[in-house]
């Protein structure tokens, strides 16, 4: 699942947003870089273009000429030279996500995109069409899943060895907004503004998240969902704590839980996936185990890096014992999409498709889960088809 050789060469590579003291943008940079698969030469990476310039040239060593004002320009030059980037990350609020991706898409560069991908379904179908025919490739990232724990997890539900999967518990808590922190928090102040953040917060800032982590895992689809969301933060207009409900195609259920007010919770981000012979948990805050109980037996602990993993899950990049972290499984993405890339360019279409990353698949389905929470949550909680 997880490639382990590198590129030949560095992919020439621009990142959008991801600025200084933002939040996402220094995790792109270093995980894209770590191998030598991606060297950023250009940026457009604030919504000042002078703080933008400064950053670029002062801190990440950048030509001036190559640190642009705006993504348009950015797009637009680099696209007409011969050593023009090749692919661009996207680490914006929410609301660029759509017009940046369909520019740079329709401009040949293969595109790395934040979650939640866009405001609307049709919107994300829209970009797929454009990356499908202009044959790009179209990674989002749910930079969770390239934990080799993740690929152990997914292999053993495939394999069986929890049976067959009845009850799917996610929940991705915080408690970091349990007040008013917009006010001093300009990171939070769009979240909770619909016209940067989109019809929902933390459904689509964590829960997008859960509910991938938890299709990703149990390889489920759903069928029908039920959504309570609520402000406890009275002046916020998007929710900070959501529960869902989840009916799976094959007779399996789910519960989701995000909150960004739930107090004590430092990143409660984690996935329970029961079977009828077996349970399997992961937990974001340790993610060199999972637990996994076999029927009749208490839980165990499997870490990374151990002999007795499936060989999906055989990837360190140091020996088990030693924590990885969130840097290294980005990084890890990062290779594989590196790899997509290439493939795409060679028109190597069987090659591409056997390369696993979180792409616009994957970002569709988040948008709809969105969609259809928020429908679902403000008619009462009724059940809706996904
Ligand atoms: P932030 O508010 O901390 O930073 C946003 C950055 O984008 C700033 O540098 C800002 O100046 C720049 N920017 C805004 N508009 C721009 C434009 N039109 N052109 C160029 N630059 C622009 O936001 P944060 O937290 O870094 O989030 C960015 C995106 O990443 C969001 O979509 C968010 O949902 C996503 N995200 C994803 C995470 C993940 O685990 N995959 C974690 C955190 C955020």
């Amino acid at each position: 699942m997880i490639r382990t050789d590198n590129l030949k060469q560095p992919l020439r590579w621009g990142q959008i947003g991801g600025g200084k003291g933002s939040q996402i943008g220094y995790i792109h940079r270093d995980a894209a870089q770590r191998d030598r698969n991606f060297k950023l030469v250009a940026g457009a990476f604030d919504v000042n273009p002078e703080r933008g310039r400064a950053f670029g040239v002062e801190e990440l060593g950048l030509d001036v000429d190559r640190c642009y004002d705006d993504y348009q320009q950015m797009i637009e030059v680099e696209s007409k030279r011969e050593d023009g980037i090749q692919a661009v990350t996207i680490a914006t609020p929410n609301s660029t996500h759509y017009a940046i991706s369909k520019m740079a898409l329709e401009h040949g560069m293969h595109v790395v995109c934040e979650k939640p991908l866009t405001f609307t379904a049709a919107e994300s179908e829209e970009l797929k069409e454009i990356a499908l025919k202009h044959n790009r490739v179209f990674g989002v990232m749910y930079g969770y899943t390239g934990y080799p724990t993740i690929a152990q997890a997914r292999e053993m539900v495939k394999r069986g060895d929890i049976g067959k999967v009845r009850i799917v518990h996610m929940q991705f808590a915080h408690g970091y907004h349990a007040e008013e922190v917009e006010k001093n928090d300009p990171g939070l102040a769009w979240r909770v503004t619909p016209e940067a953040s989109g019809p929902s917060y933390v459904l689509g800032d964590i829960g997008t998240h859960c509910l991938q982590m938890g299709h990703l895992i149990s390889g489920m689809e759903m069928d029908s969902l039920s959504c309570m969301r609520k402000s406890f933060v009275e002046s916020r207009q998007l929710e900070d704590d959501a529960h869902v409900m989840i009916r799976y195609k094959n007779g399996a259920v789910g519960t989701l839980w995000c909150s960004a007010v739930a107090v004590g919770n430092v990143h409660d981000f984690k996935v329970e996936v029961i079977g009828e012979k077996g349970t399997i948990r992961w937990w974001d805050e340790h993610p060199n185990q999972i637990e996994y109980a076999p029927l009749g037996e208490p839980f165990r602990k499997l870490d990374r890096g151990m002999g007795y993993l499936h060989d999906a899950a055989r990837f360190e990049r140091i020996g088990g014992g030693h924590p990885e972290g969130l840097f290294d499984s980005w990084a890890n993405l990062y290779r594989n999409m590196g790899h997509a890339m290439i493939a795409a360019d060679n028109d190597a279409q069987q090659e591409l498709a056997s390369i696993w990353f979180p792409g616009i698949d994957d970002g569709i389905e988040g948008v709809r889960f969105i969609e259809r929470c928020v429908e679902s949550a403000d008619n009462g909680s009724q059940w809706v088809n996904v």
